[in-house]
């Protein structure tokens, strides 16, 4: 009976041209895209967070009328097929076959040529037959002796019932030895891809056997690899044994139970994890299906981002011991990084969410949760602090290993929020953490400023290269038109985020070591920053209508100059511009450094005519050193500067 379960004329035939067209007609790219995508709506399309690229603020647009997406981030387009495709790796045929399992559309074949069958990839044959192994154990699992007696009896006494095994397709691989891997072999699988997949050895025995199976799916349903839990008792049989990594199985990037739980995760706007697979049934079939599994290891940053296309509410149900969950904790960085809003909750000694659910039932449960869960930031750092017990140089520790994870989050809002509230359960003044934290944040722009390619300086405005270590001290009235423009960058992008942070503090950080010389232009951005440093932020309206005429004539006047990137001029010349925030950013990097470089220069030359008059007096070497040493820095300086200003600087000439 078993070996009526495979679908072999898959491999040899072609989707007929009706029913590729009926596919076309039927499918609404909206649905189709919404099943991988938290969209909304916006005007007659939708919007929602890119799924090719990461990225914080949604650019991801969805046009039903069109029947096309297109990212204006990444500039990835296409129908909803070309969504499919590109999205779970599929090939054309794969794509339209699982759009028509969407809409109940039946799909009409015929024969292959035999270069078509060529064509079919290794990845293809890869996922039939994980596909087929599922199947397999599957109804080994429902229908043969063994695996109802074995298998059905271990999950029943698990508490799983019918529905459950169903939905998530457990199964049981026999324990025979080769069951399993002669069936394949029979229904026409080369065993080298079985062997690639895991599912059997050199020696085609079974890898899985007598363990129940919990196959691994991808977003779309697609079976990426299993897990096989062994029933036996000894301790010295590993408990789960899983799929190796294969062309079509990467473990840090797949959640167990992500297939089943995406909807519920988006509508409910919140995201359990687990650890194992029992956990996330157990709670699916008590109704909470807002969950999923790590699966026993570290989550990885591609899994917080899976998590991230749903829900930016990530609960984390952690049933270690006191010791672990403190290295745990540390581990989760990466979730705050990507500007997830974090909660932990602790379950009690001895409990995991599989046993702890069973006890109090789903309401129960999830009341607990909501009531005991915690953020993840202030119970590390009360669990710390209580560790440090007092201990000066242990808290000094503890406060910087805060600051460090409150540095990571992106939006700086939030971040504004935890400096306040951490340092009261510090009990620091909001102030040191607040520099501390900058300081976290400066250093790391500048790290990666020494690390990335010259060539990749102009992307972001926290790579506008600060002054050197020992500065020169000299300072220049001018006035400079790029002072005005600096006004003109505040003013204009008060709304943008830039990689996470609002573009004013990013403007104000990398104009943290210049002076700026206009005293009209220097009192209103010594305004803001006034502002910013009690995390406040201030809108047009406020230059608008500030009480100094200069100044509002000022704002007013700039806020109309031609700079401005306007929203109506895109739509009326369907202008393709990629990222708006991608070209406020250039715009910043350029007029900031455009305004470092005319400072620079000045300084140098000036510097240089000291020098001048210092060669006359012999007694001045000690200060000539010094000044040979800053326009060396200087140089260096106008060099970074040049690349990103794209200017040509002309050696200097001697002849003033
Ligand atoms: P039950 O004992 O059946 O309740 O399993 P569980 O899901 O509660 O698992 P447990 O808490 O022991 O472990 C959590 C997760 O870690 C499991 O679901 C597995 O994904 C993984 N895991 C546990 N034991 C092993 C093992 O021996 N080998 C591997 N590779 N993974 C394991
Ligand atoms: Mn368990």
């Amino acid at each position: 009976m078993l070996r009526s379960i495979h679908a072999v004329p898959y491999f040899y035939a072609v989707i007929t041209k009706e029913t590729i067209d009926r596919i076309m007609e039927t499918a609404r790219v909206e649905e189709v895209v919404g099943d991988f995508v938290s969209l909304k709506k916006r005007g007659s399309n939708y919007i929602g967070l890119c799924p090719f690229h990461n990225e914080k603020t949604p650019s991801f647009n969805v046009s039903p009328s069109k029947g096309i997406y297109k990212c204006f981030g990444c500039g990835k387009a296409g129908n909803a097929v070309g969504f499919v495709m590109e999205h779970e790796r599929f090939t054309y045929r794969e794509a339209l076959k699982f759009i028509a399992k969407r809409y109940n559309i039946e799909v009409e074949e015929t024969q292959r040529s035999e270069e078509q069958v060529q064509q079919d990839t290794v990845r293809e044959s890869l996922y039939i037959i994980n596909g087929f192994a599922q199947n397999y154990f599957h109804e080994f699992l429902l229908q043969a002796d063994e695996g109802r007696n074995i298998g059905g009896s271990y999950f029943r006494e698990r508490g799983l019932n019918e529905a459950t095994i169903q939905e998530f397709k457990l199964g049981f691989c026999p324990a025979g030895g080769s069951v399993f891997t002669d069936a394949a072999i029979a229904a026409g699988y080369q065993h080298e891809l079985l062997k690639q997949l895991g599912l059997s050895n050199d020696q085609k025995r079974d890898f899985y056997r007598g363990r129940v199976i919990f196959p691994i799916h991808s977003i779309s349903g697609k079976v990426l690899g299993f897990g096989g839990r062994t029933l036996s008792a000894d301790k010295k049989v590993p408990k789960y044994v899983n799929s190796p990594e294969s062309e079509i199985y990467n473990k840090s990037k797949v959640l167990y139970g992500m297939y089943q739980a995406r909807q519920a995760v988006s509508s409910k706007d919140e995201c359990f994890l687990v650890e194992g697979y029992m956990d996330v049934l157990s709670l699916y079939q008590a109704g909470i299906t807002h969950v999923v599994a790590s699966s026993g290891t570290a989550l990885t940053t591609d899994q917080v981002r899976l998590i991230k296309r749903y829900t930016k509410n990530l609960t984390i149900l952690y049933d270690g011991d006191p010791a672990g969950v403190k290295a745990a904790l540390r581990g989760l960085d990466i979730s705050l990084e990507e500007g997830l809003n974090v909660k932990v909750m602790l379950l009690p000694q001895g409990e995991d969410p599989d046993t702890w659910v069973q006890k109090l039932g789903a309401e129960g449960f999830l009341e607990k949760v909501s009531k005991e869960k915690k953020d993840l930031i202030h119970l590390r750092t009360s669990l710390f602090l209580e560790e440090a017990a007092g201990d000066p140089v242990k808290t000094a520790g503890v406060i910087k290993e805060i600051a460090f994870s409150i540095s990571l989050i992106p939006d700086s809002i939030v971040r504004s929020l935890y400096i306040k509230s951490a340092s009261t359960t510090l009990g620091l003044e909001e102030q040191i953490l607040l520099q501390e934290v900058n300081r976290l944040i400066r250093k790391k722009a500048m790290d990666k400023l020494g690390k990335e390619d010259r060539a990749s300086a102009e992307s972001v405005p926290d790579q506008t290269p600060t002054q050197p270590e020992r500065k020169p001290h000299i300072t220049f009235h001018f006035d400079e038109p790029q002072e005005k423009d600096i006004v003109r960058l505040l003013l204009e992008n008060s709304n943008y985020e830039l990689e996470g942070e609002n573009a004013i503090v990013a403007i104000l950080r990398n104009l943290e070591d210049v002076e700026i010389d206009n005293n009209l232009y220097k009192q209103v951005v010594d305004e803001y920053r006034k502002f910013y440093e009690q995390q406040e932020f201030l809108s047009q309206s406020h230059f608008i209508n500030h009480e100094d005429e200069t100044i509002r004539k000022l704002c007013l006047n700039l806020l109309q100059s031609p700079y401005e990137l306007s929203d109506n001029w895109e739509k009326m010349h369907e202008v393709y511009i990629k990222d708006k925030s991608y070209l406020v950013q250039k715009d910043i990097v350029k007029s900031i450094s455009i305004l470092k470089l005319k400072k620079v220069l000045r300084m140098k030359e000036e510097i240089e005519n000291q020098l001048r008059q210092l060669q006359q007096d012999e007694a001045a070497s000690q200060d000539m050193q010094h000044a040979m040493e800053d326009i060396r820095q200087l140089q260096d300086f106008i060099r970074q500067l040049s690349e990103v200003t794209g200017t040509v600087v002309m050696p200097y000439t001697r002849n003033k």
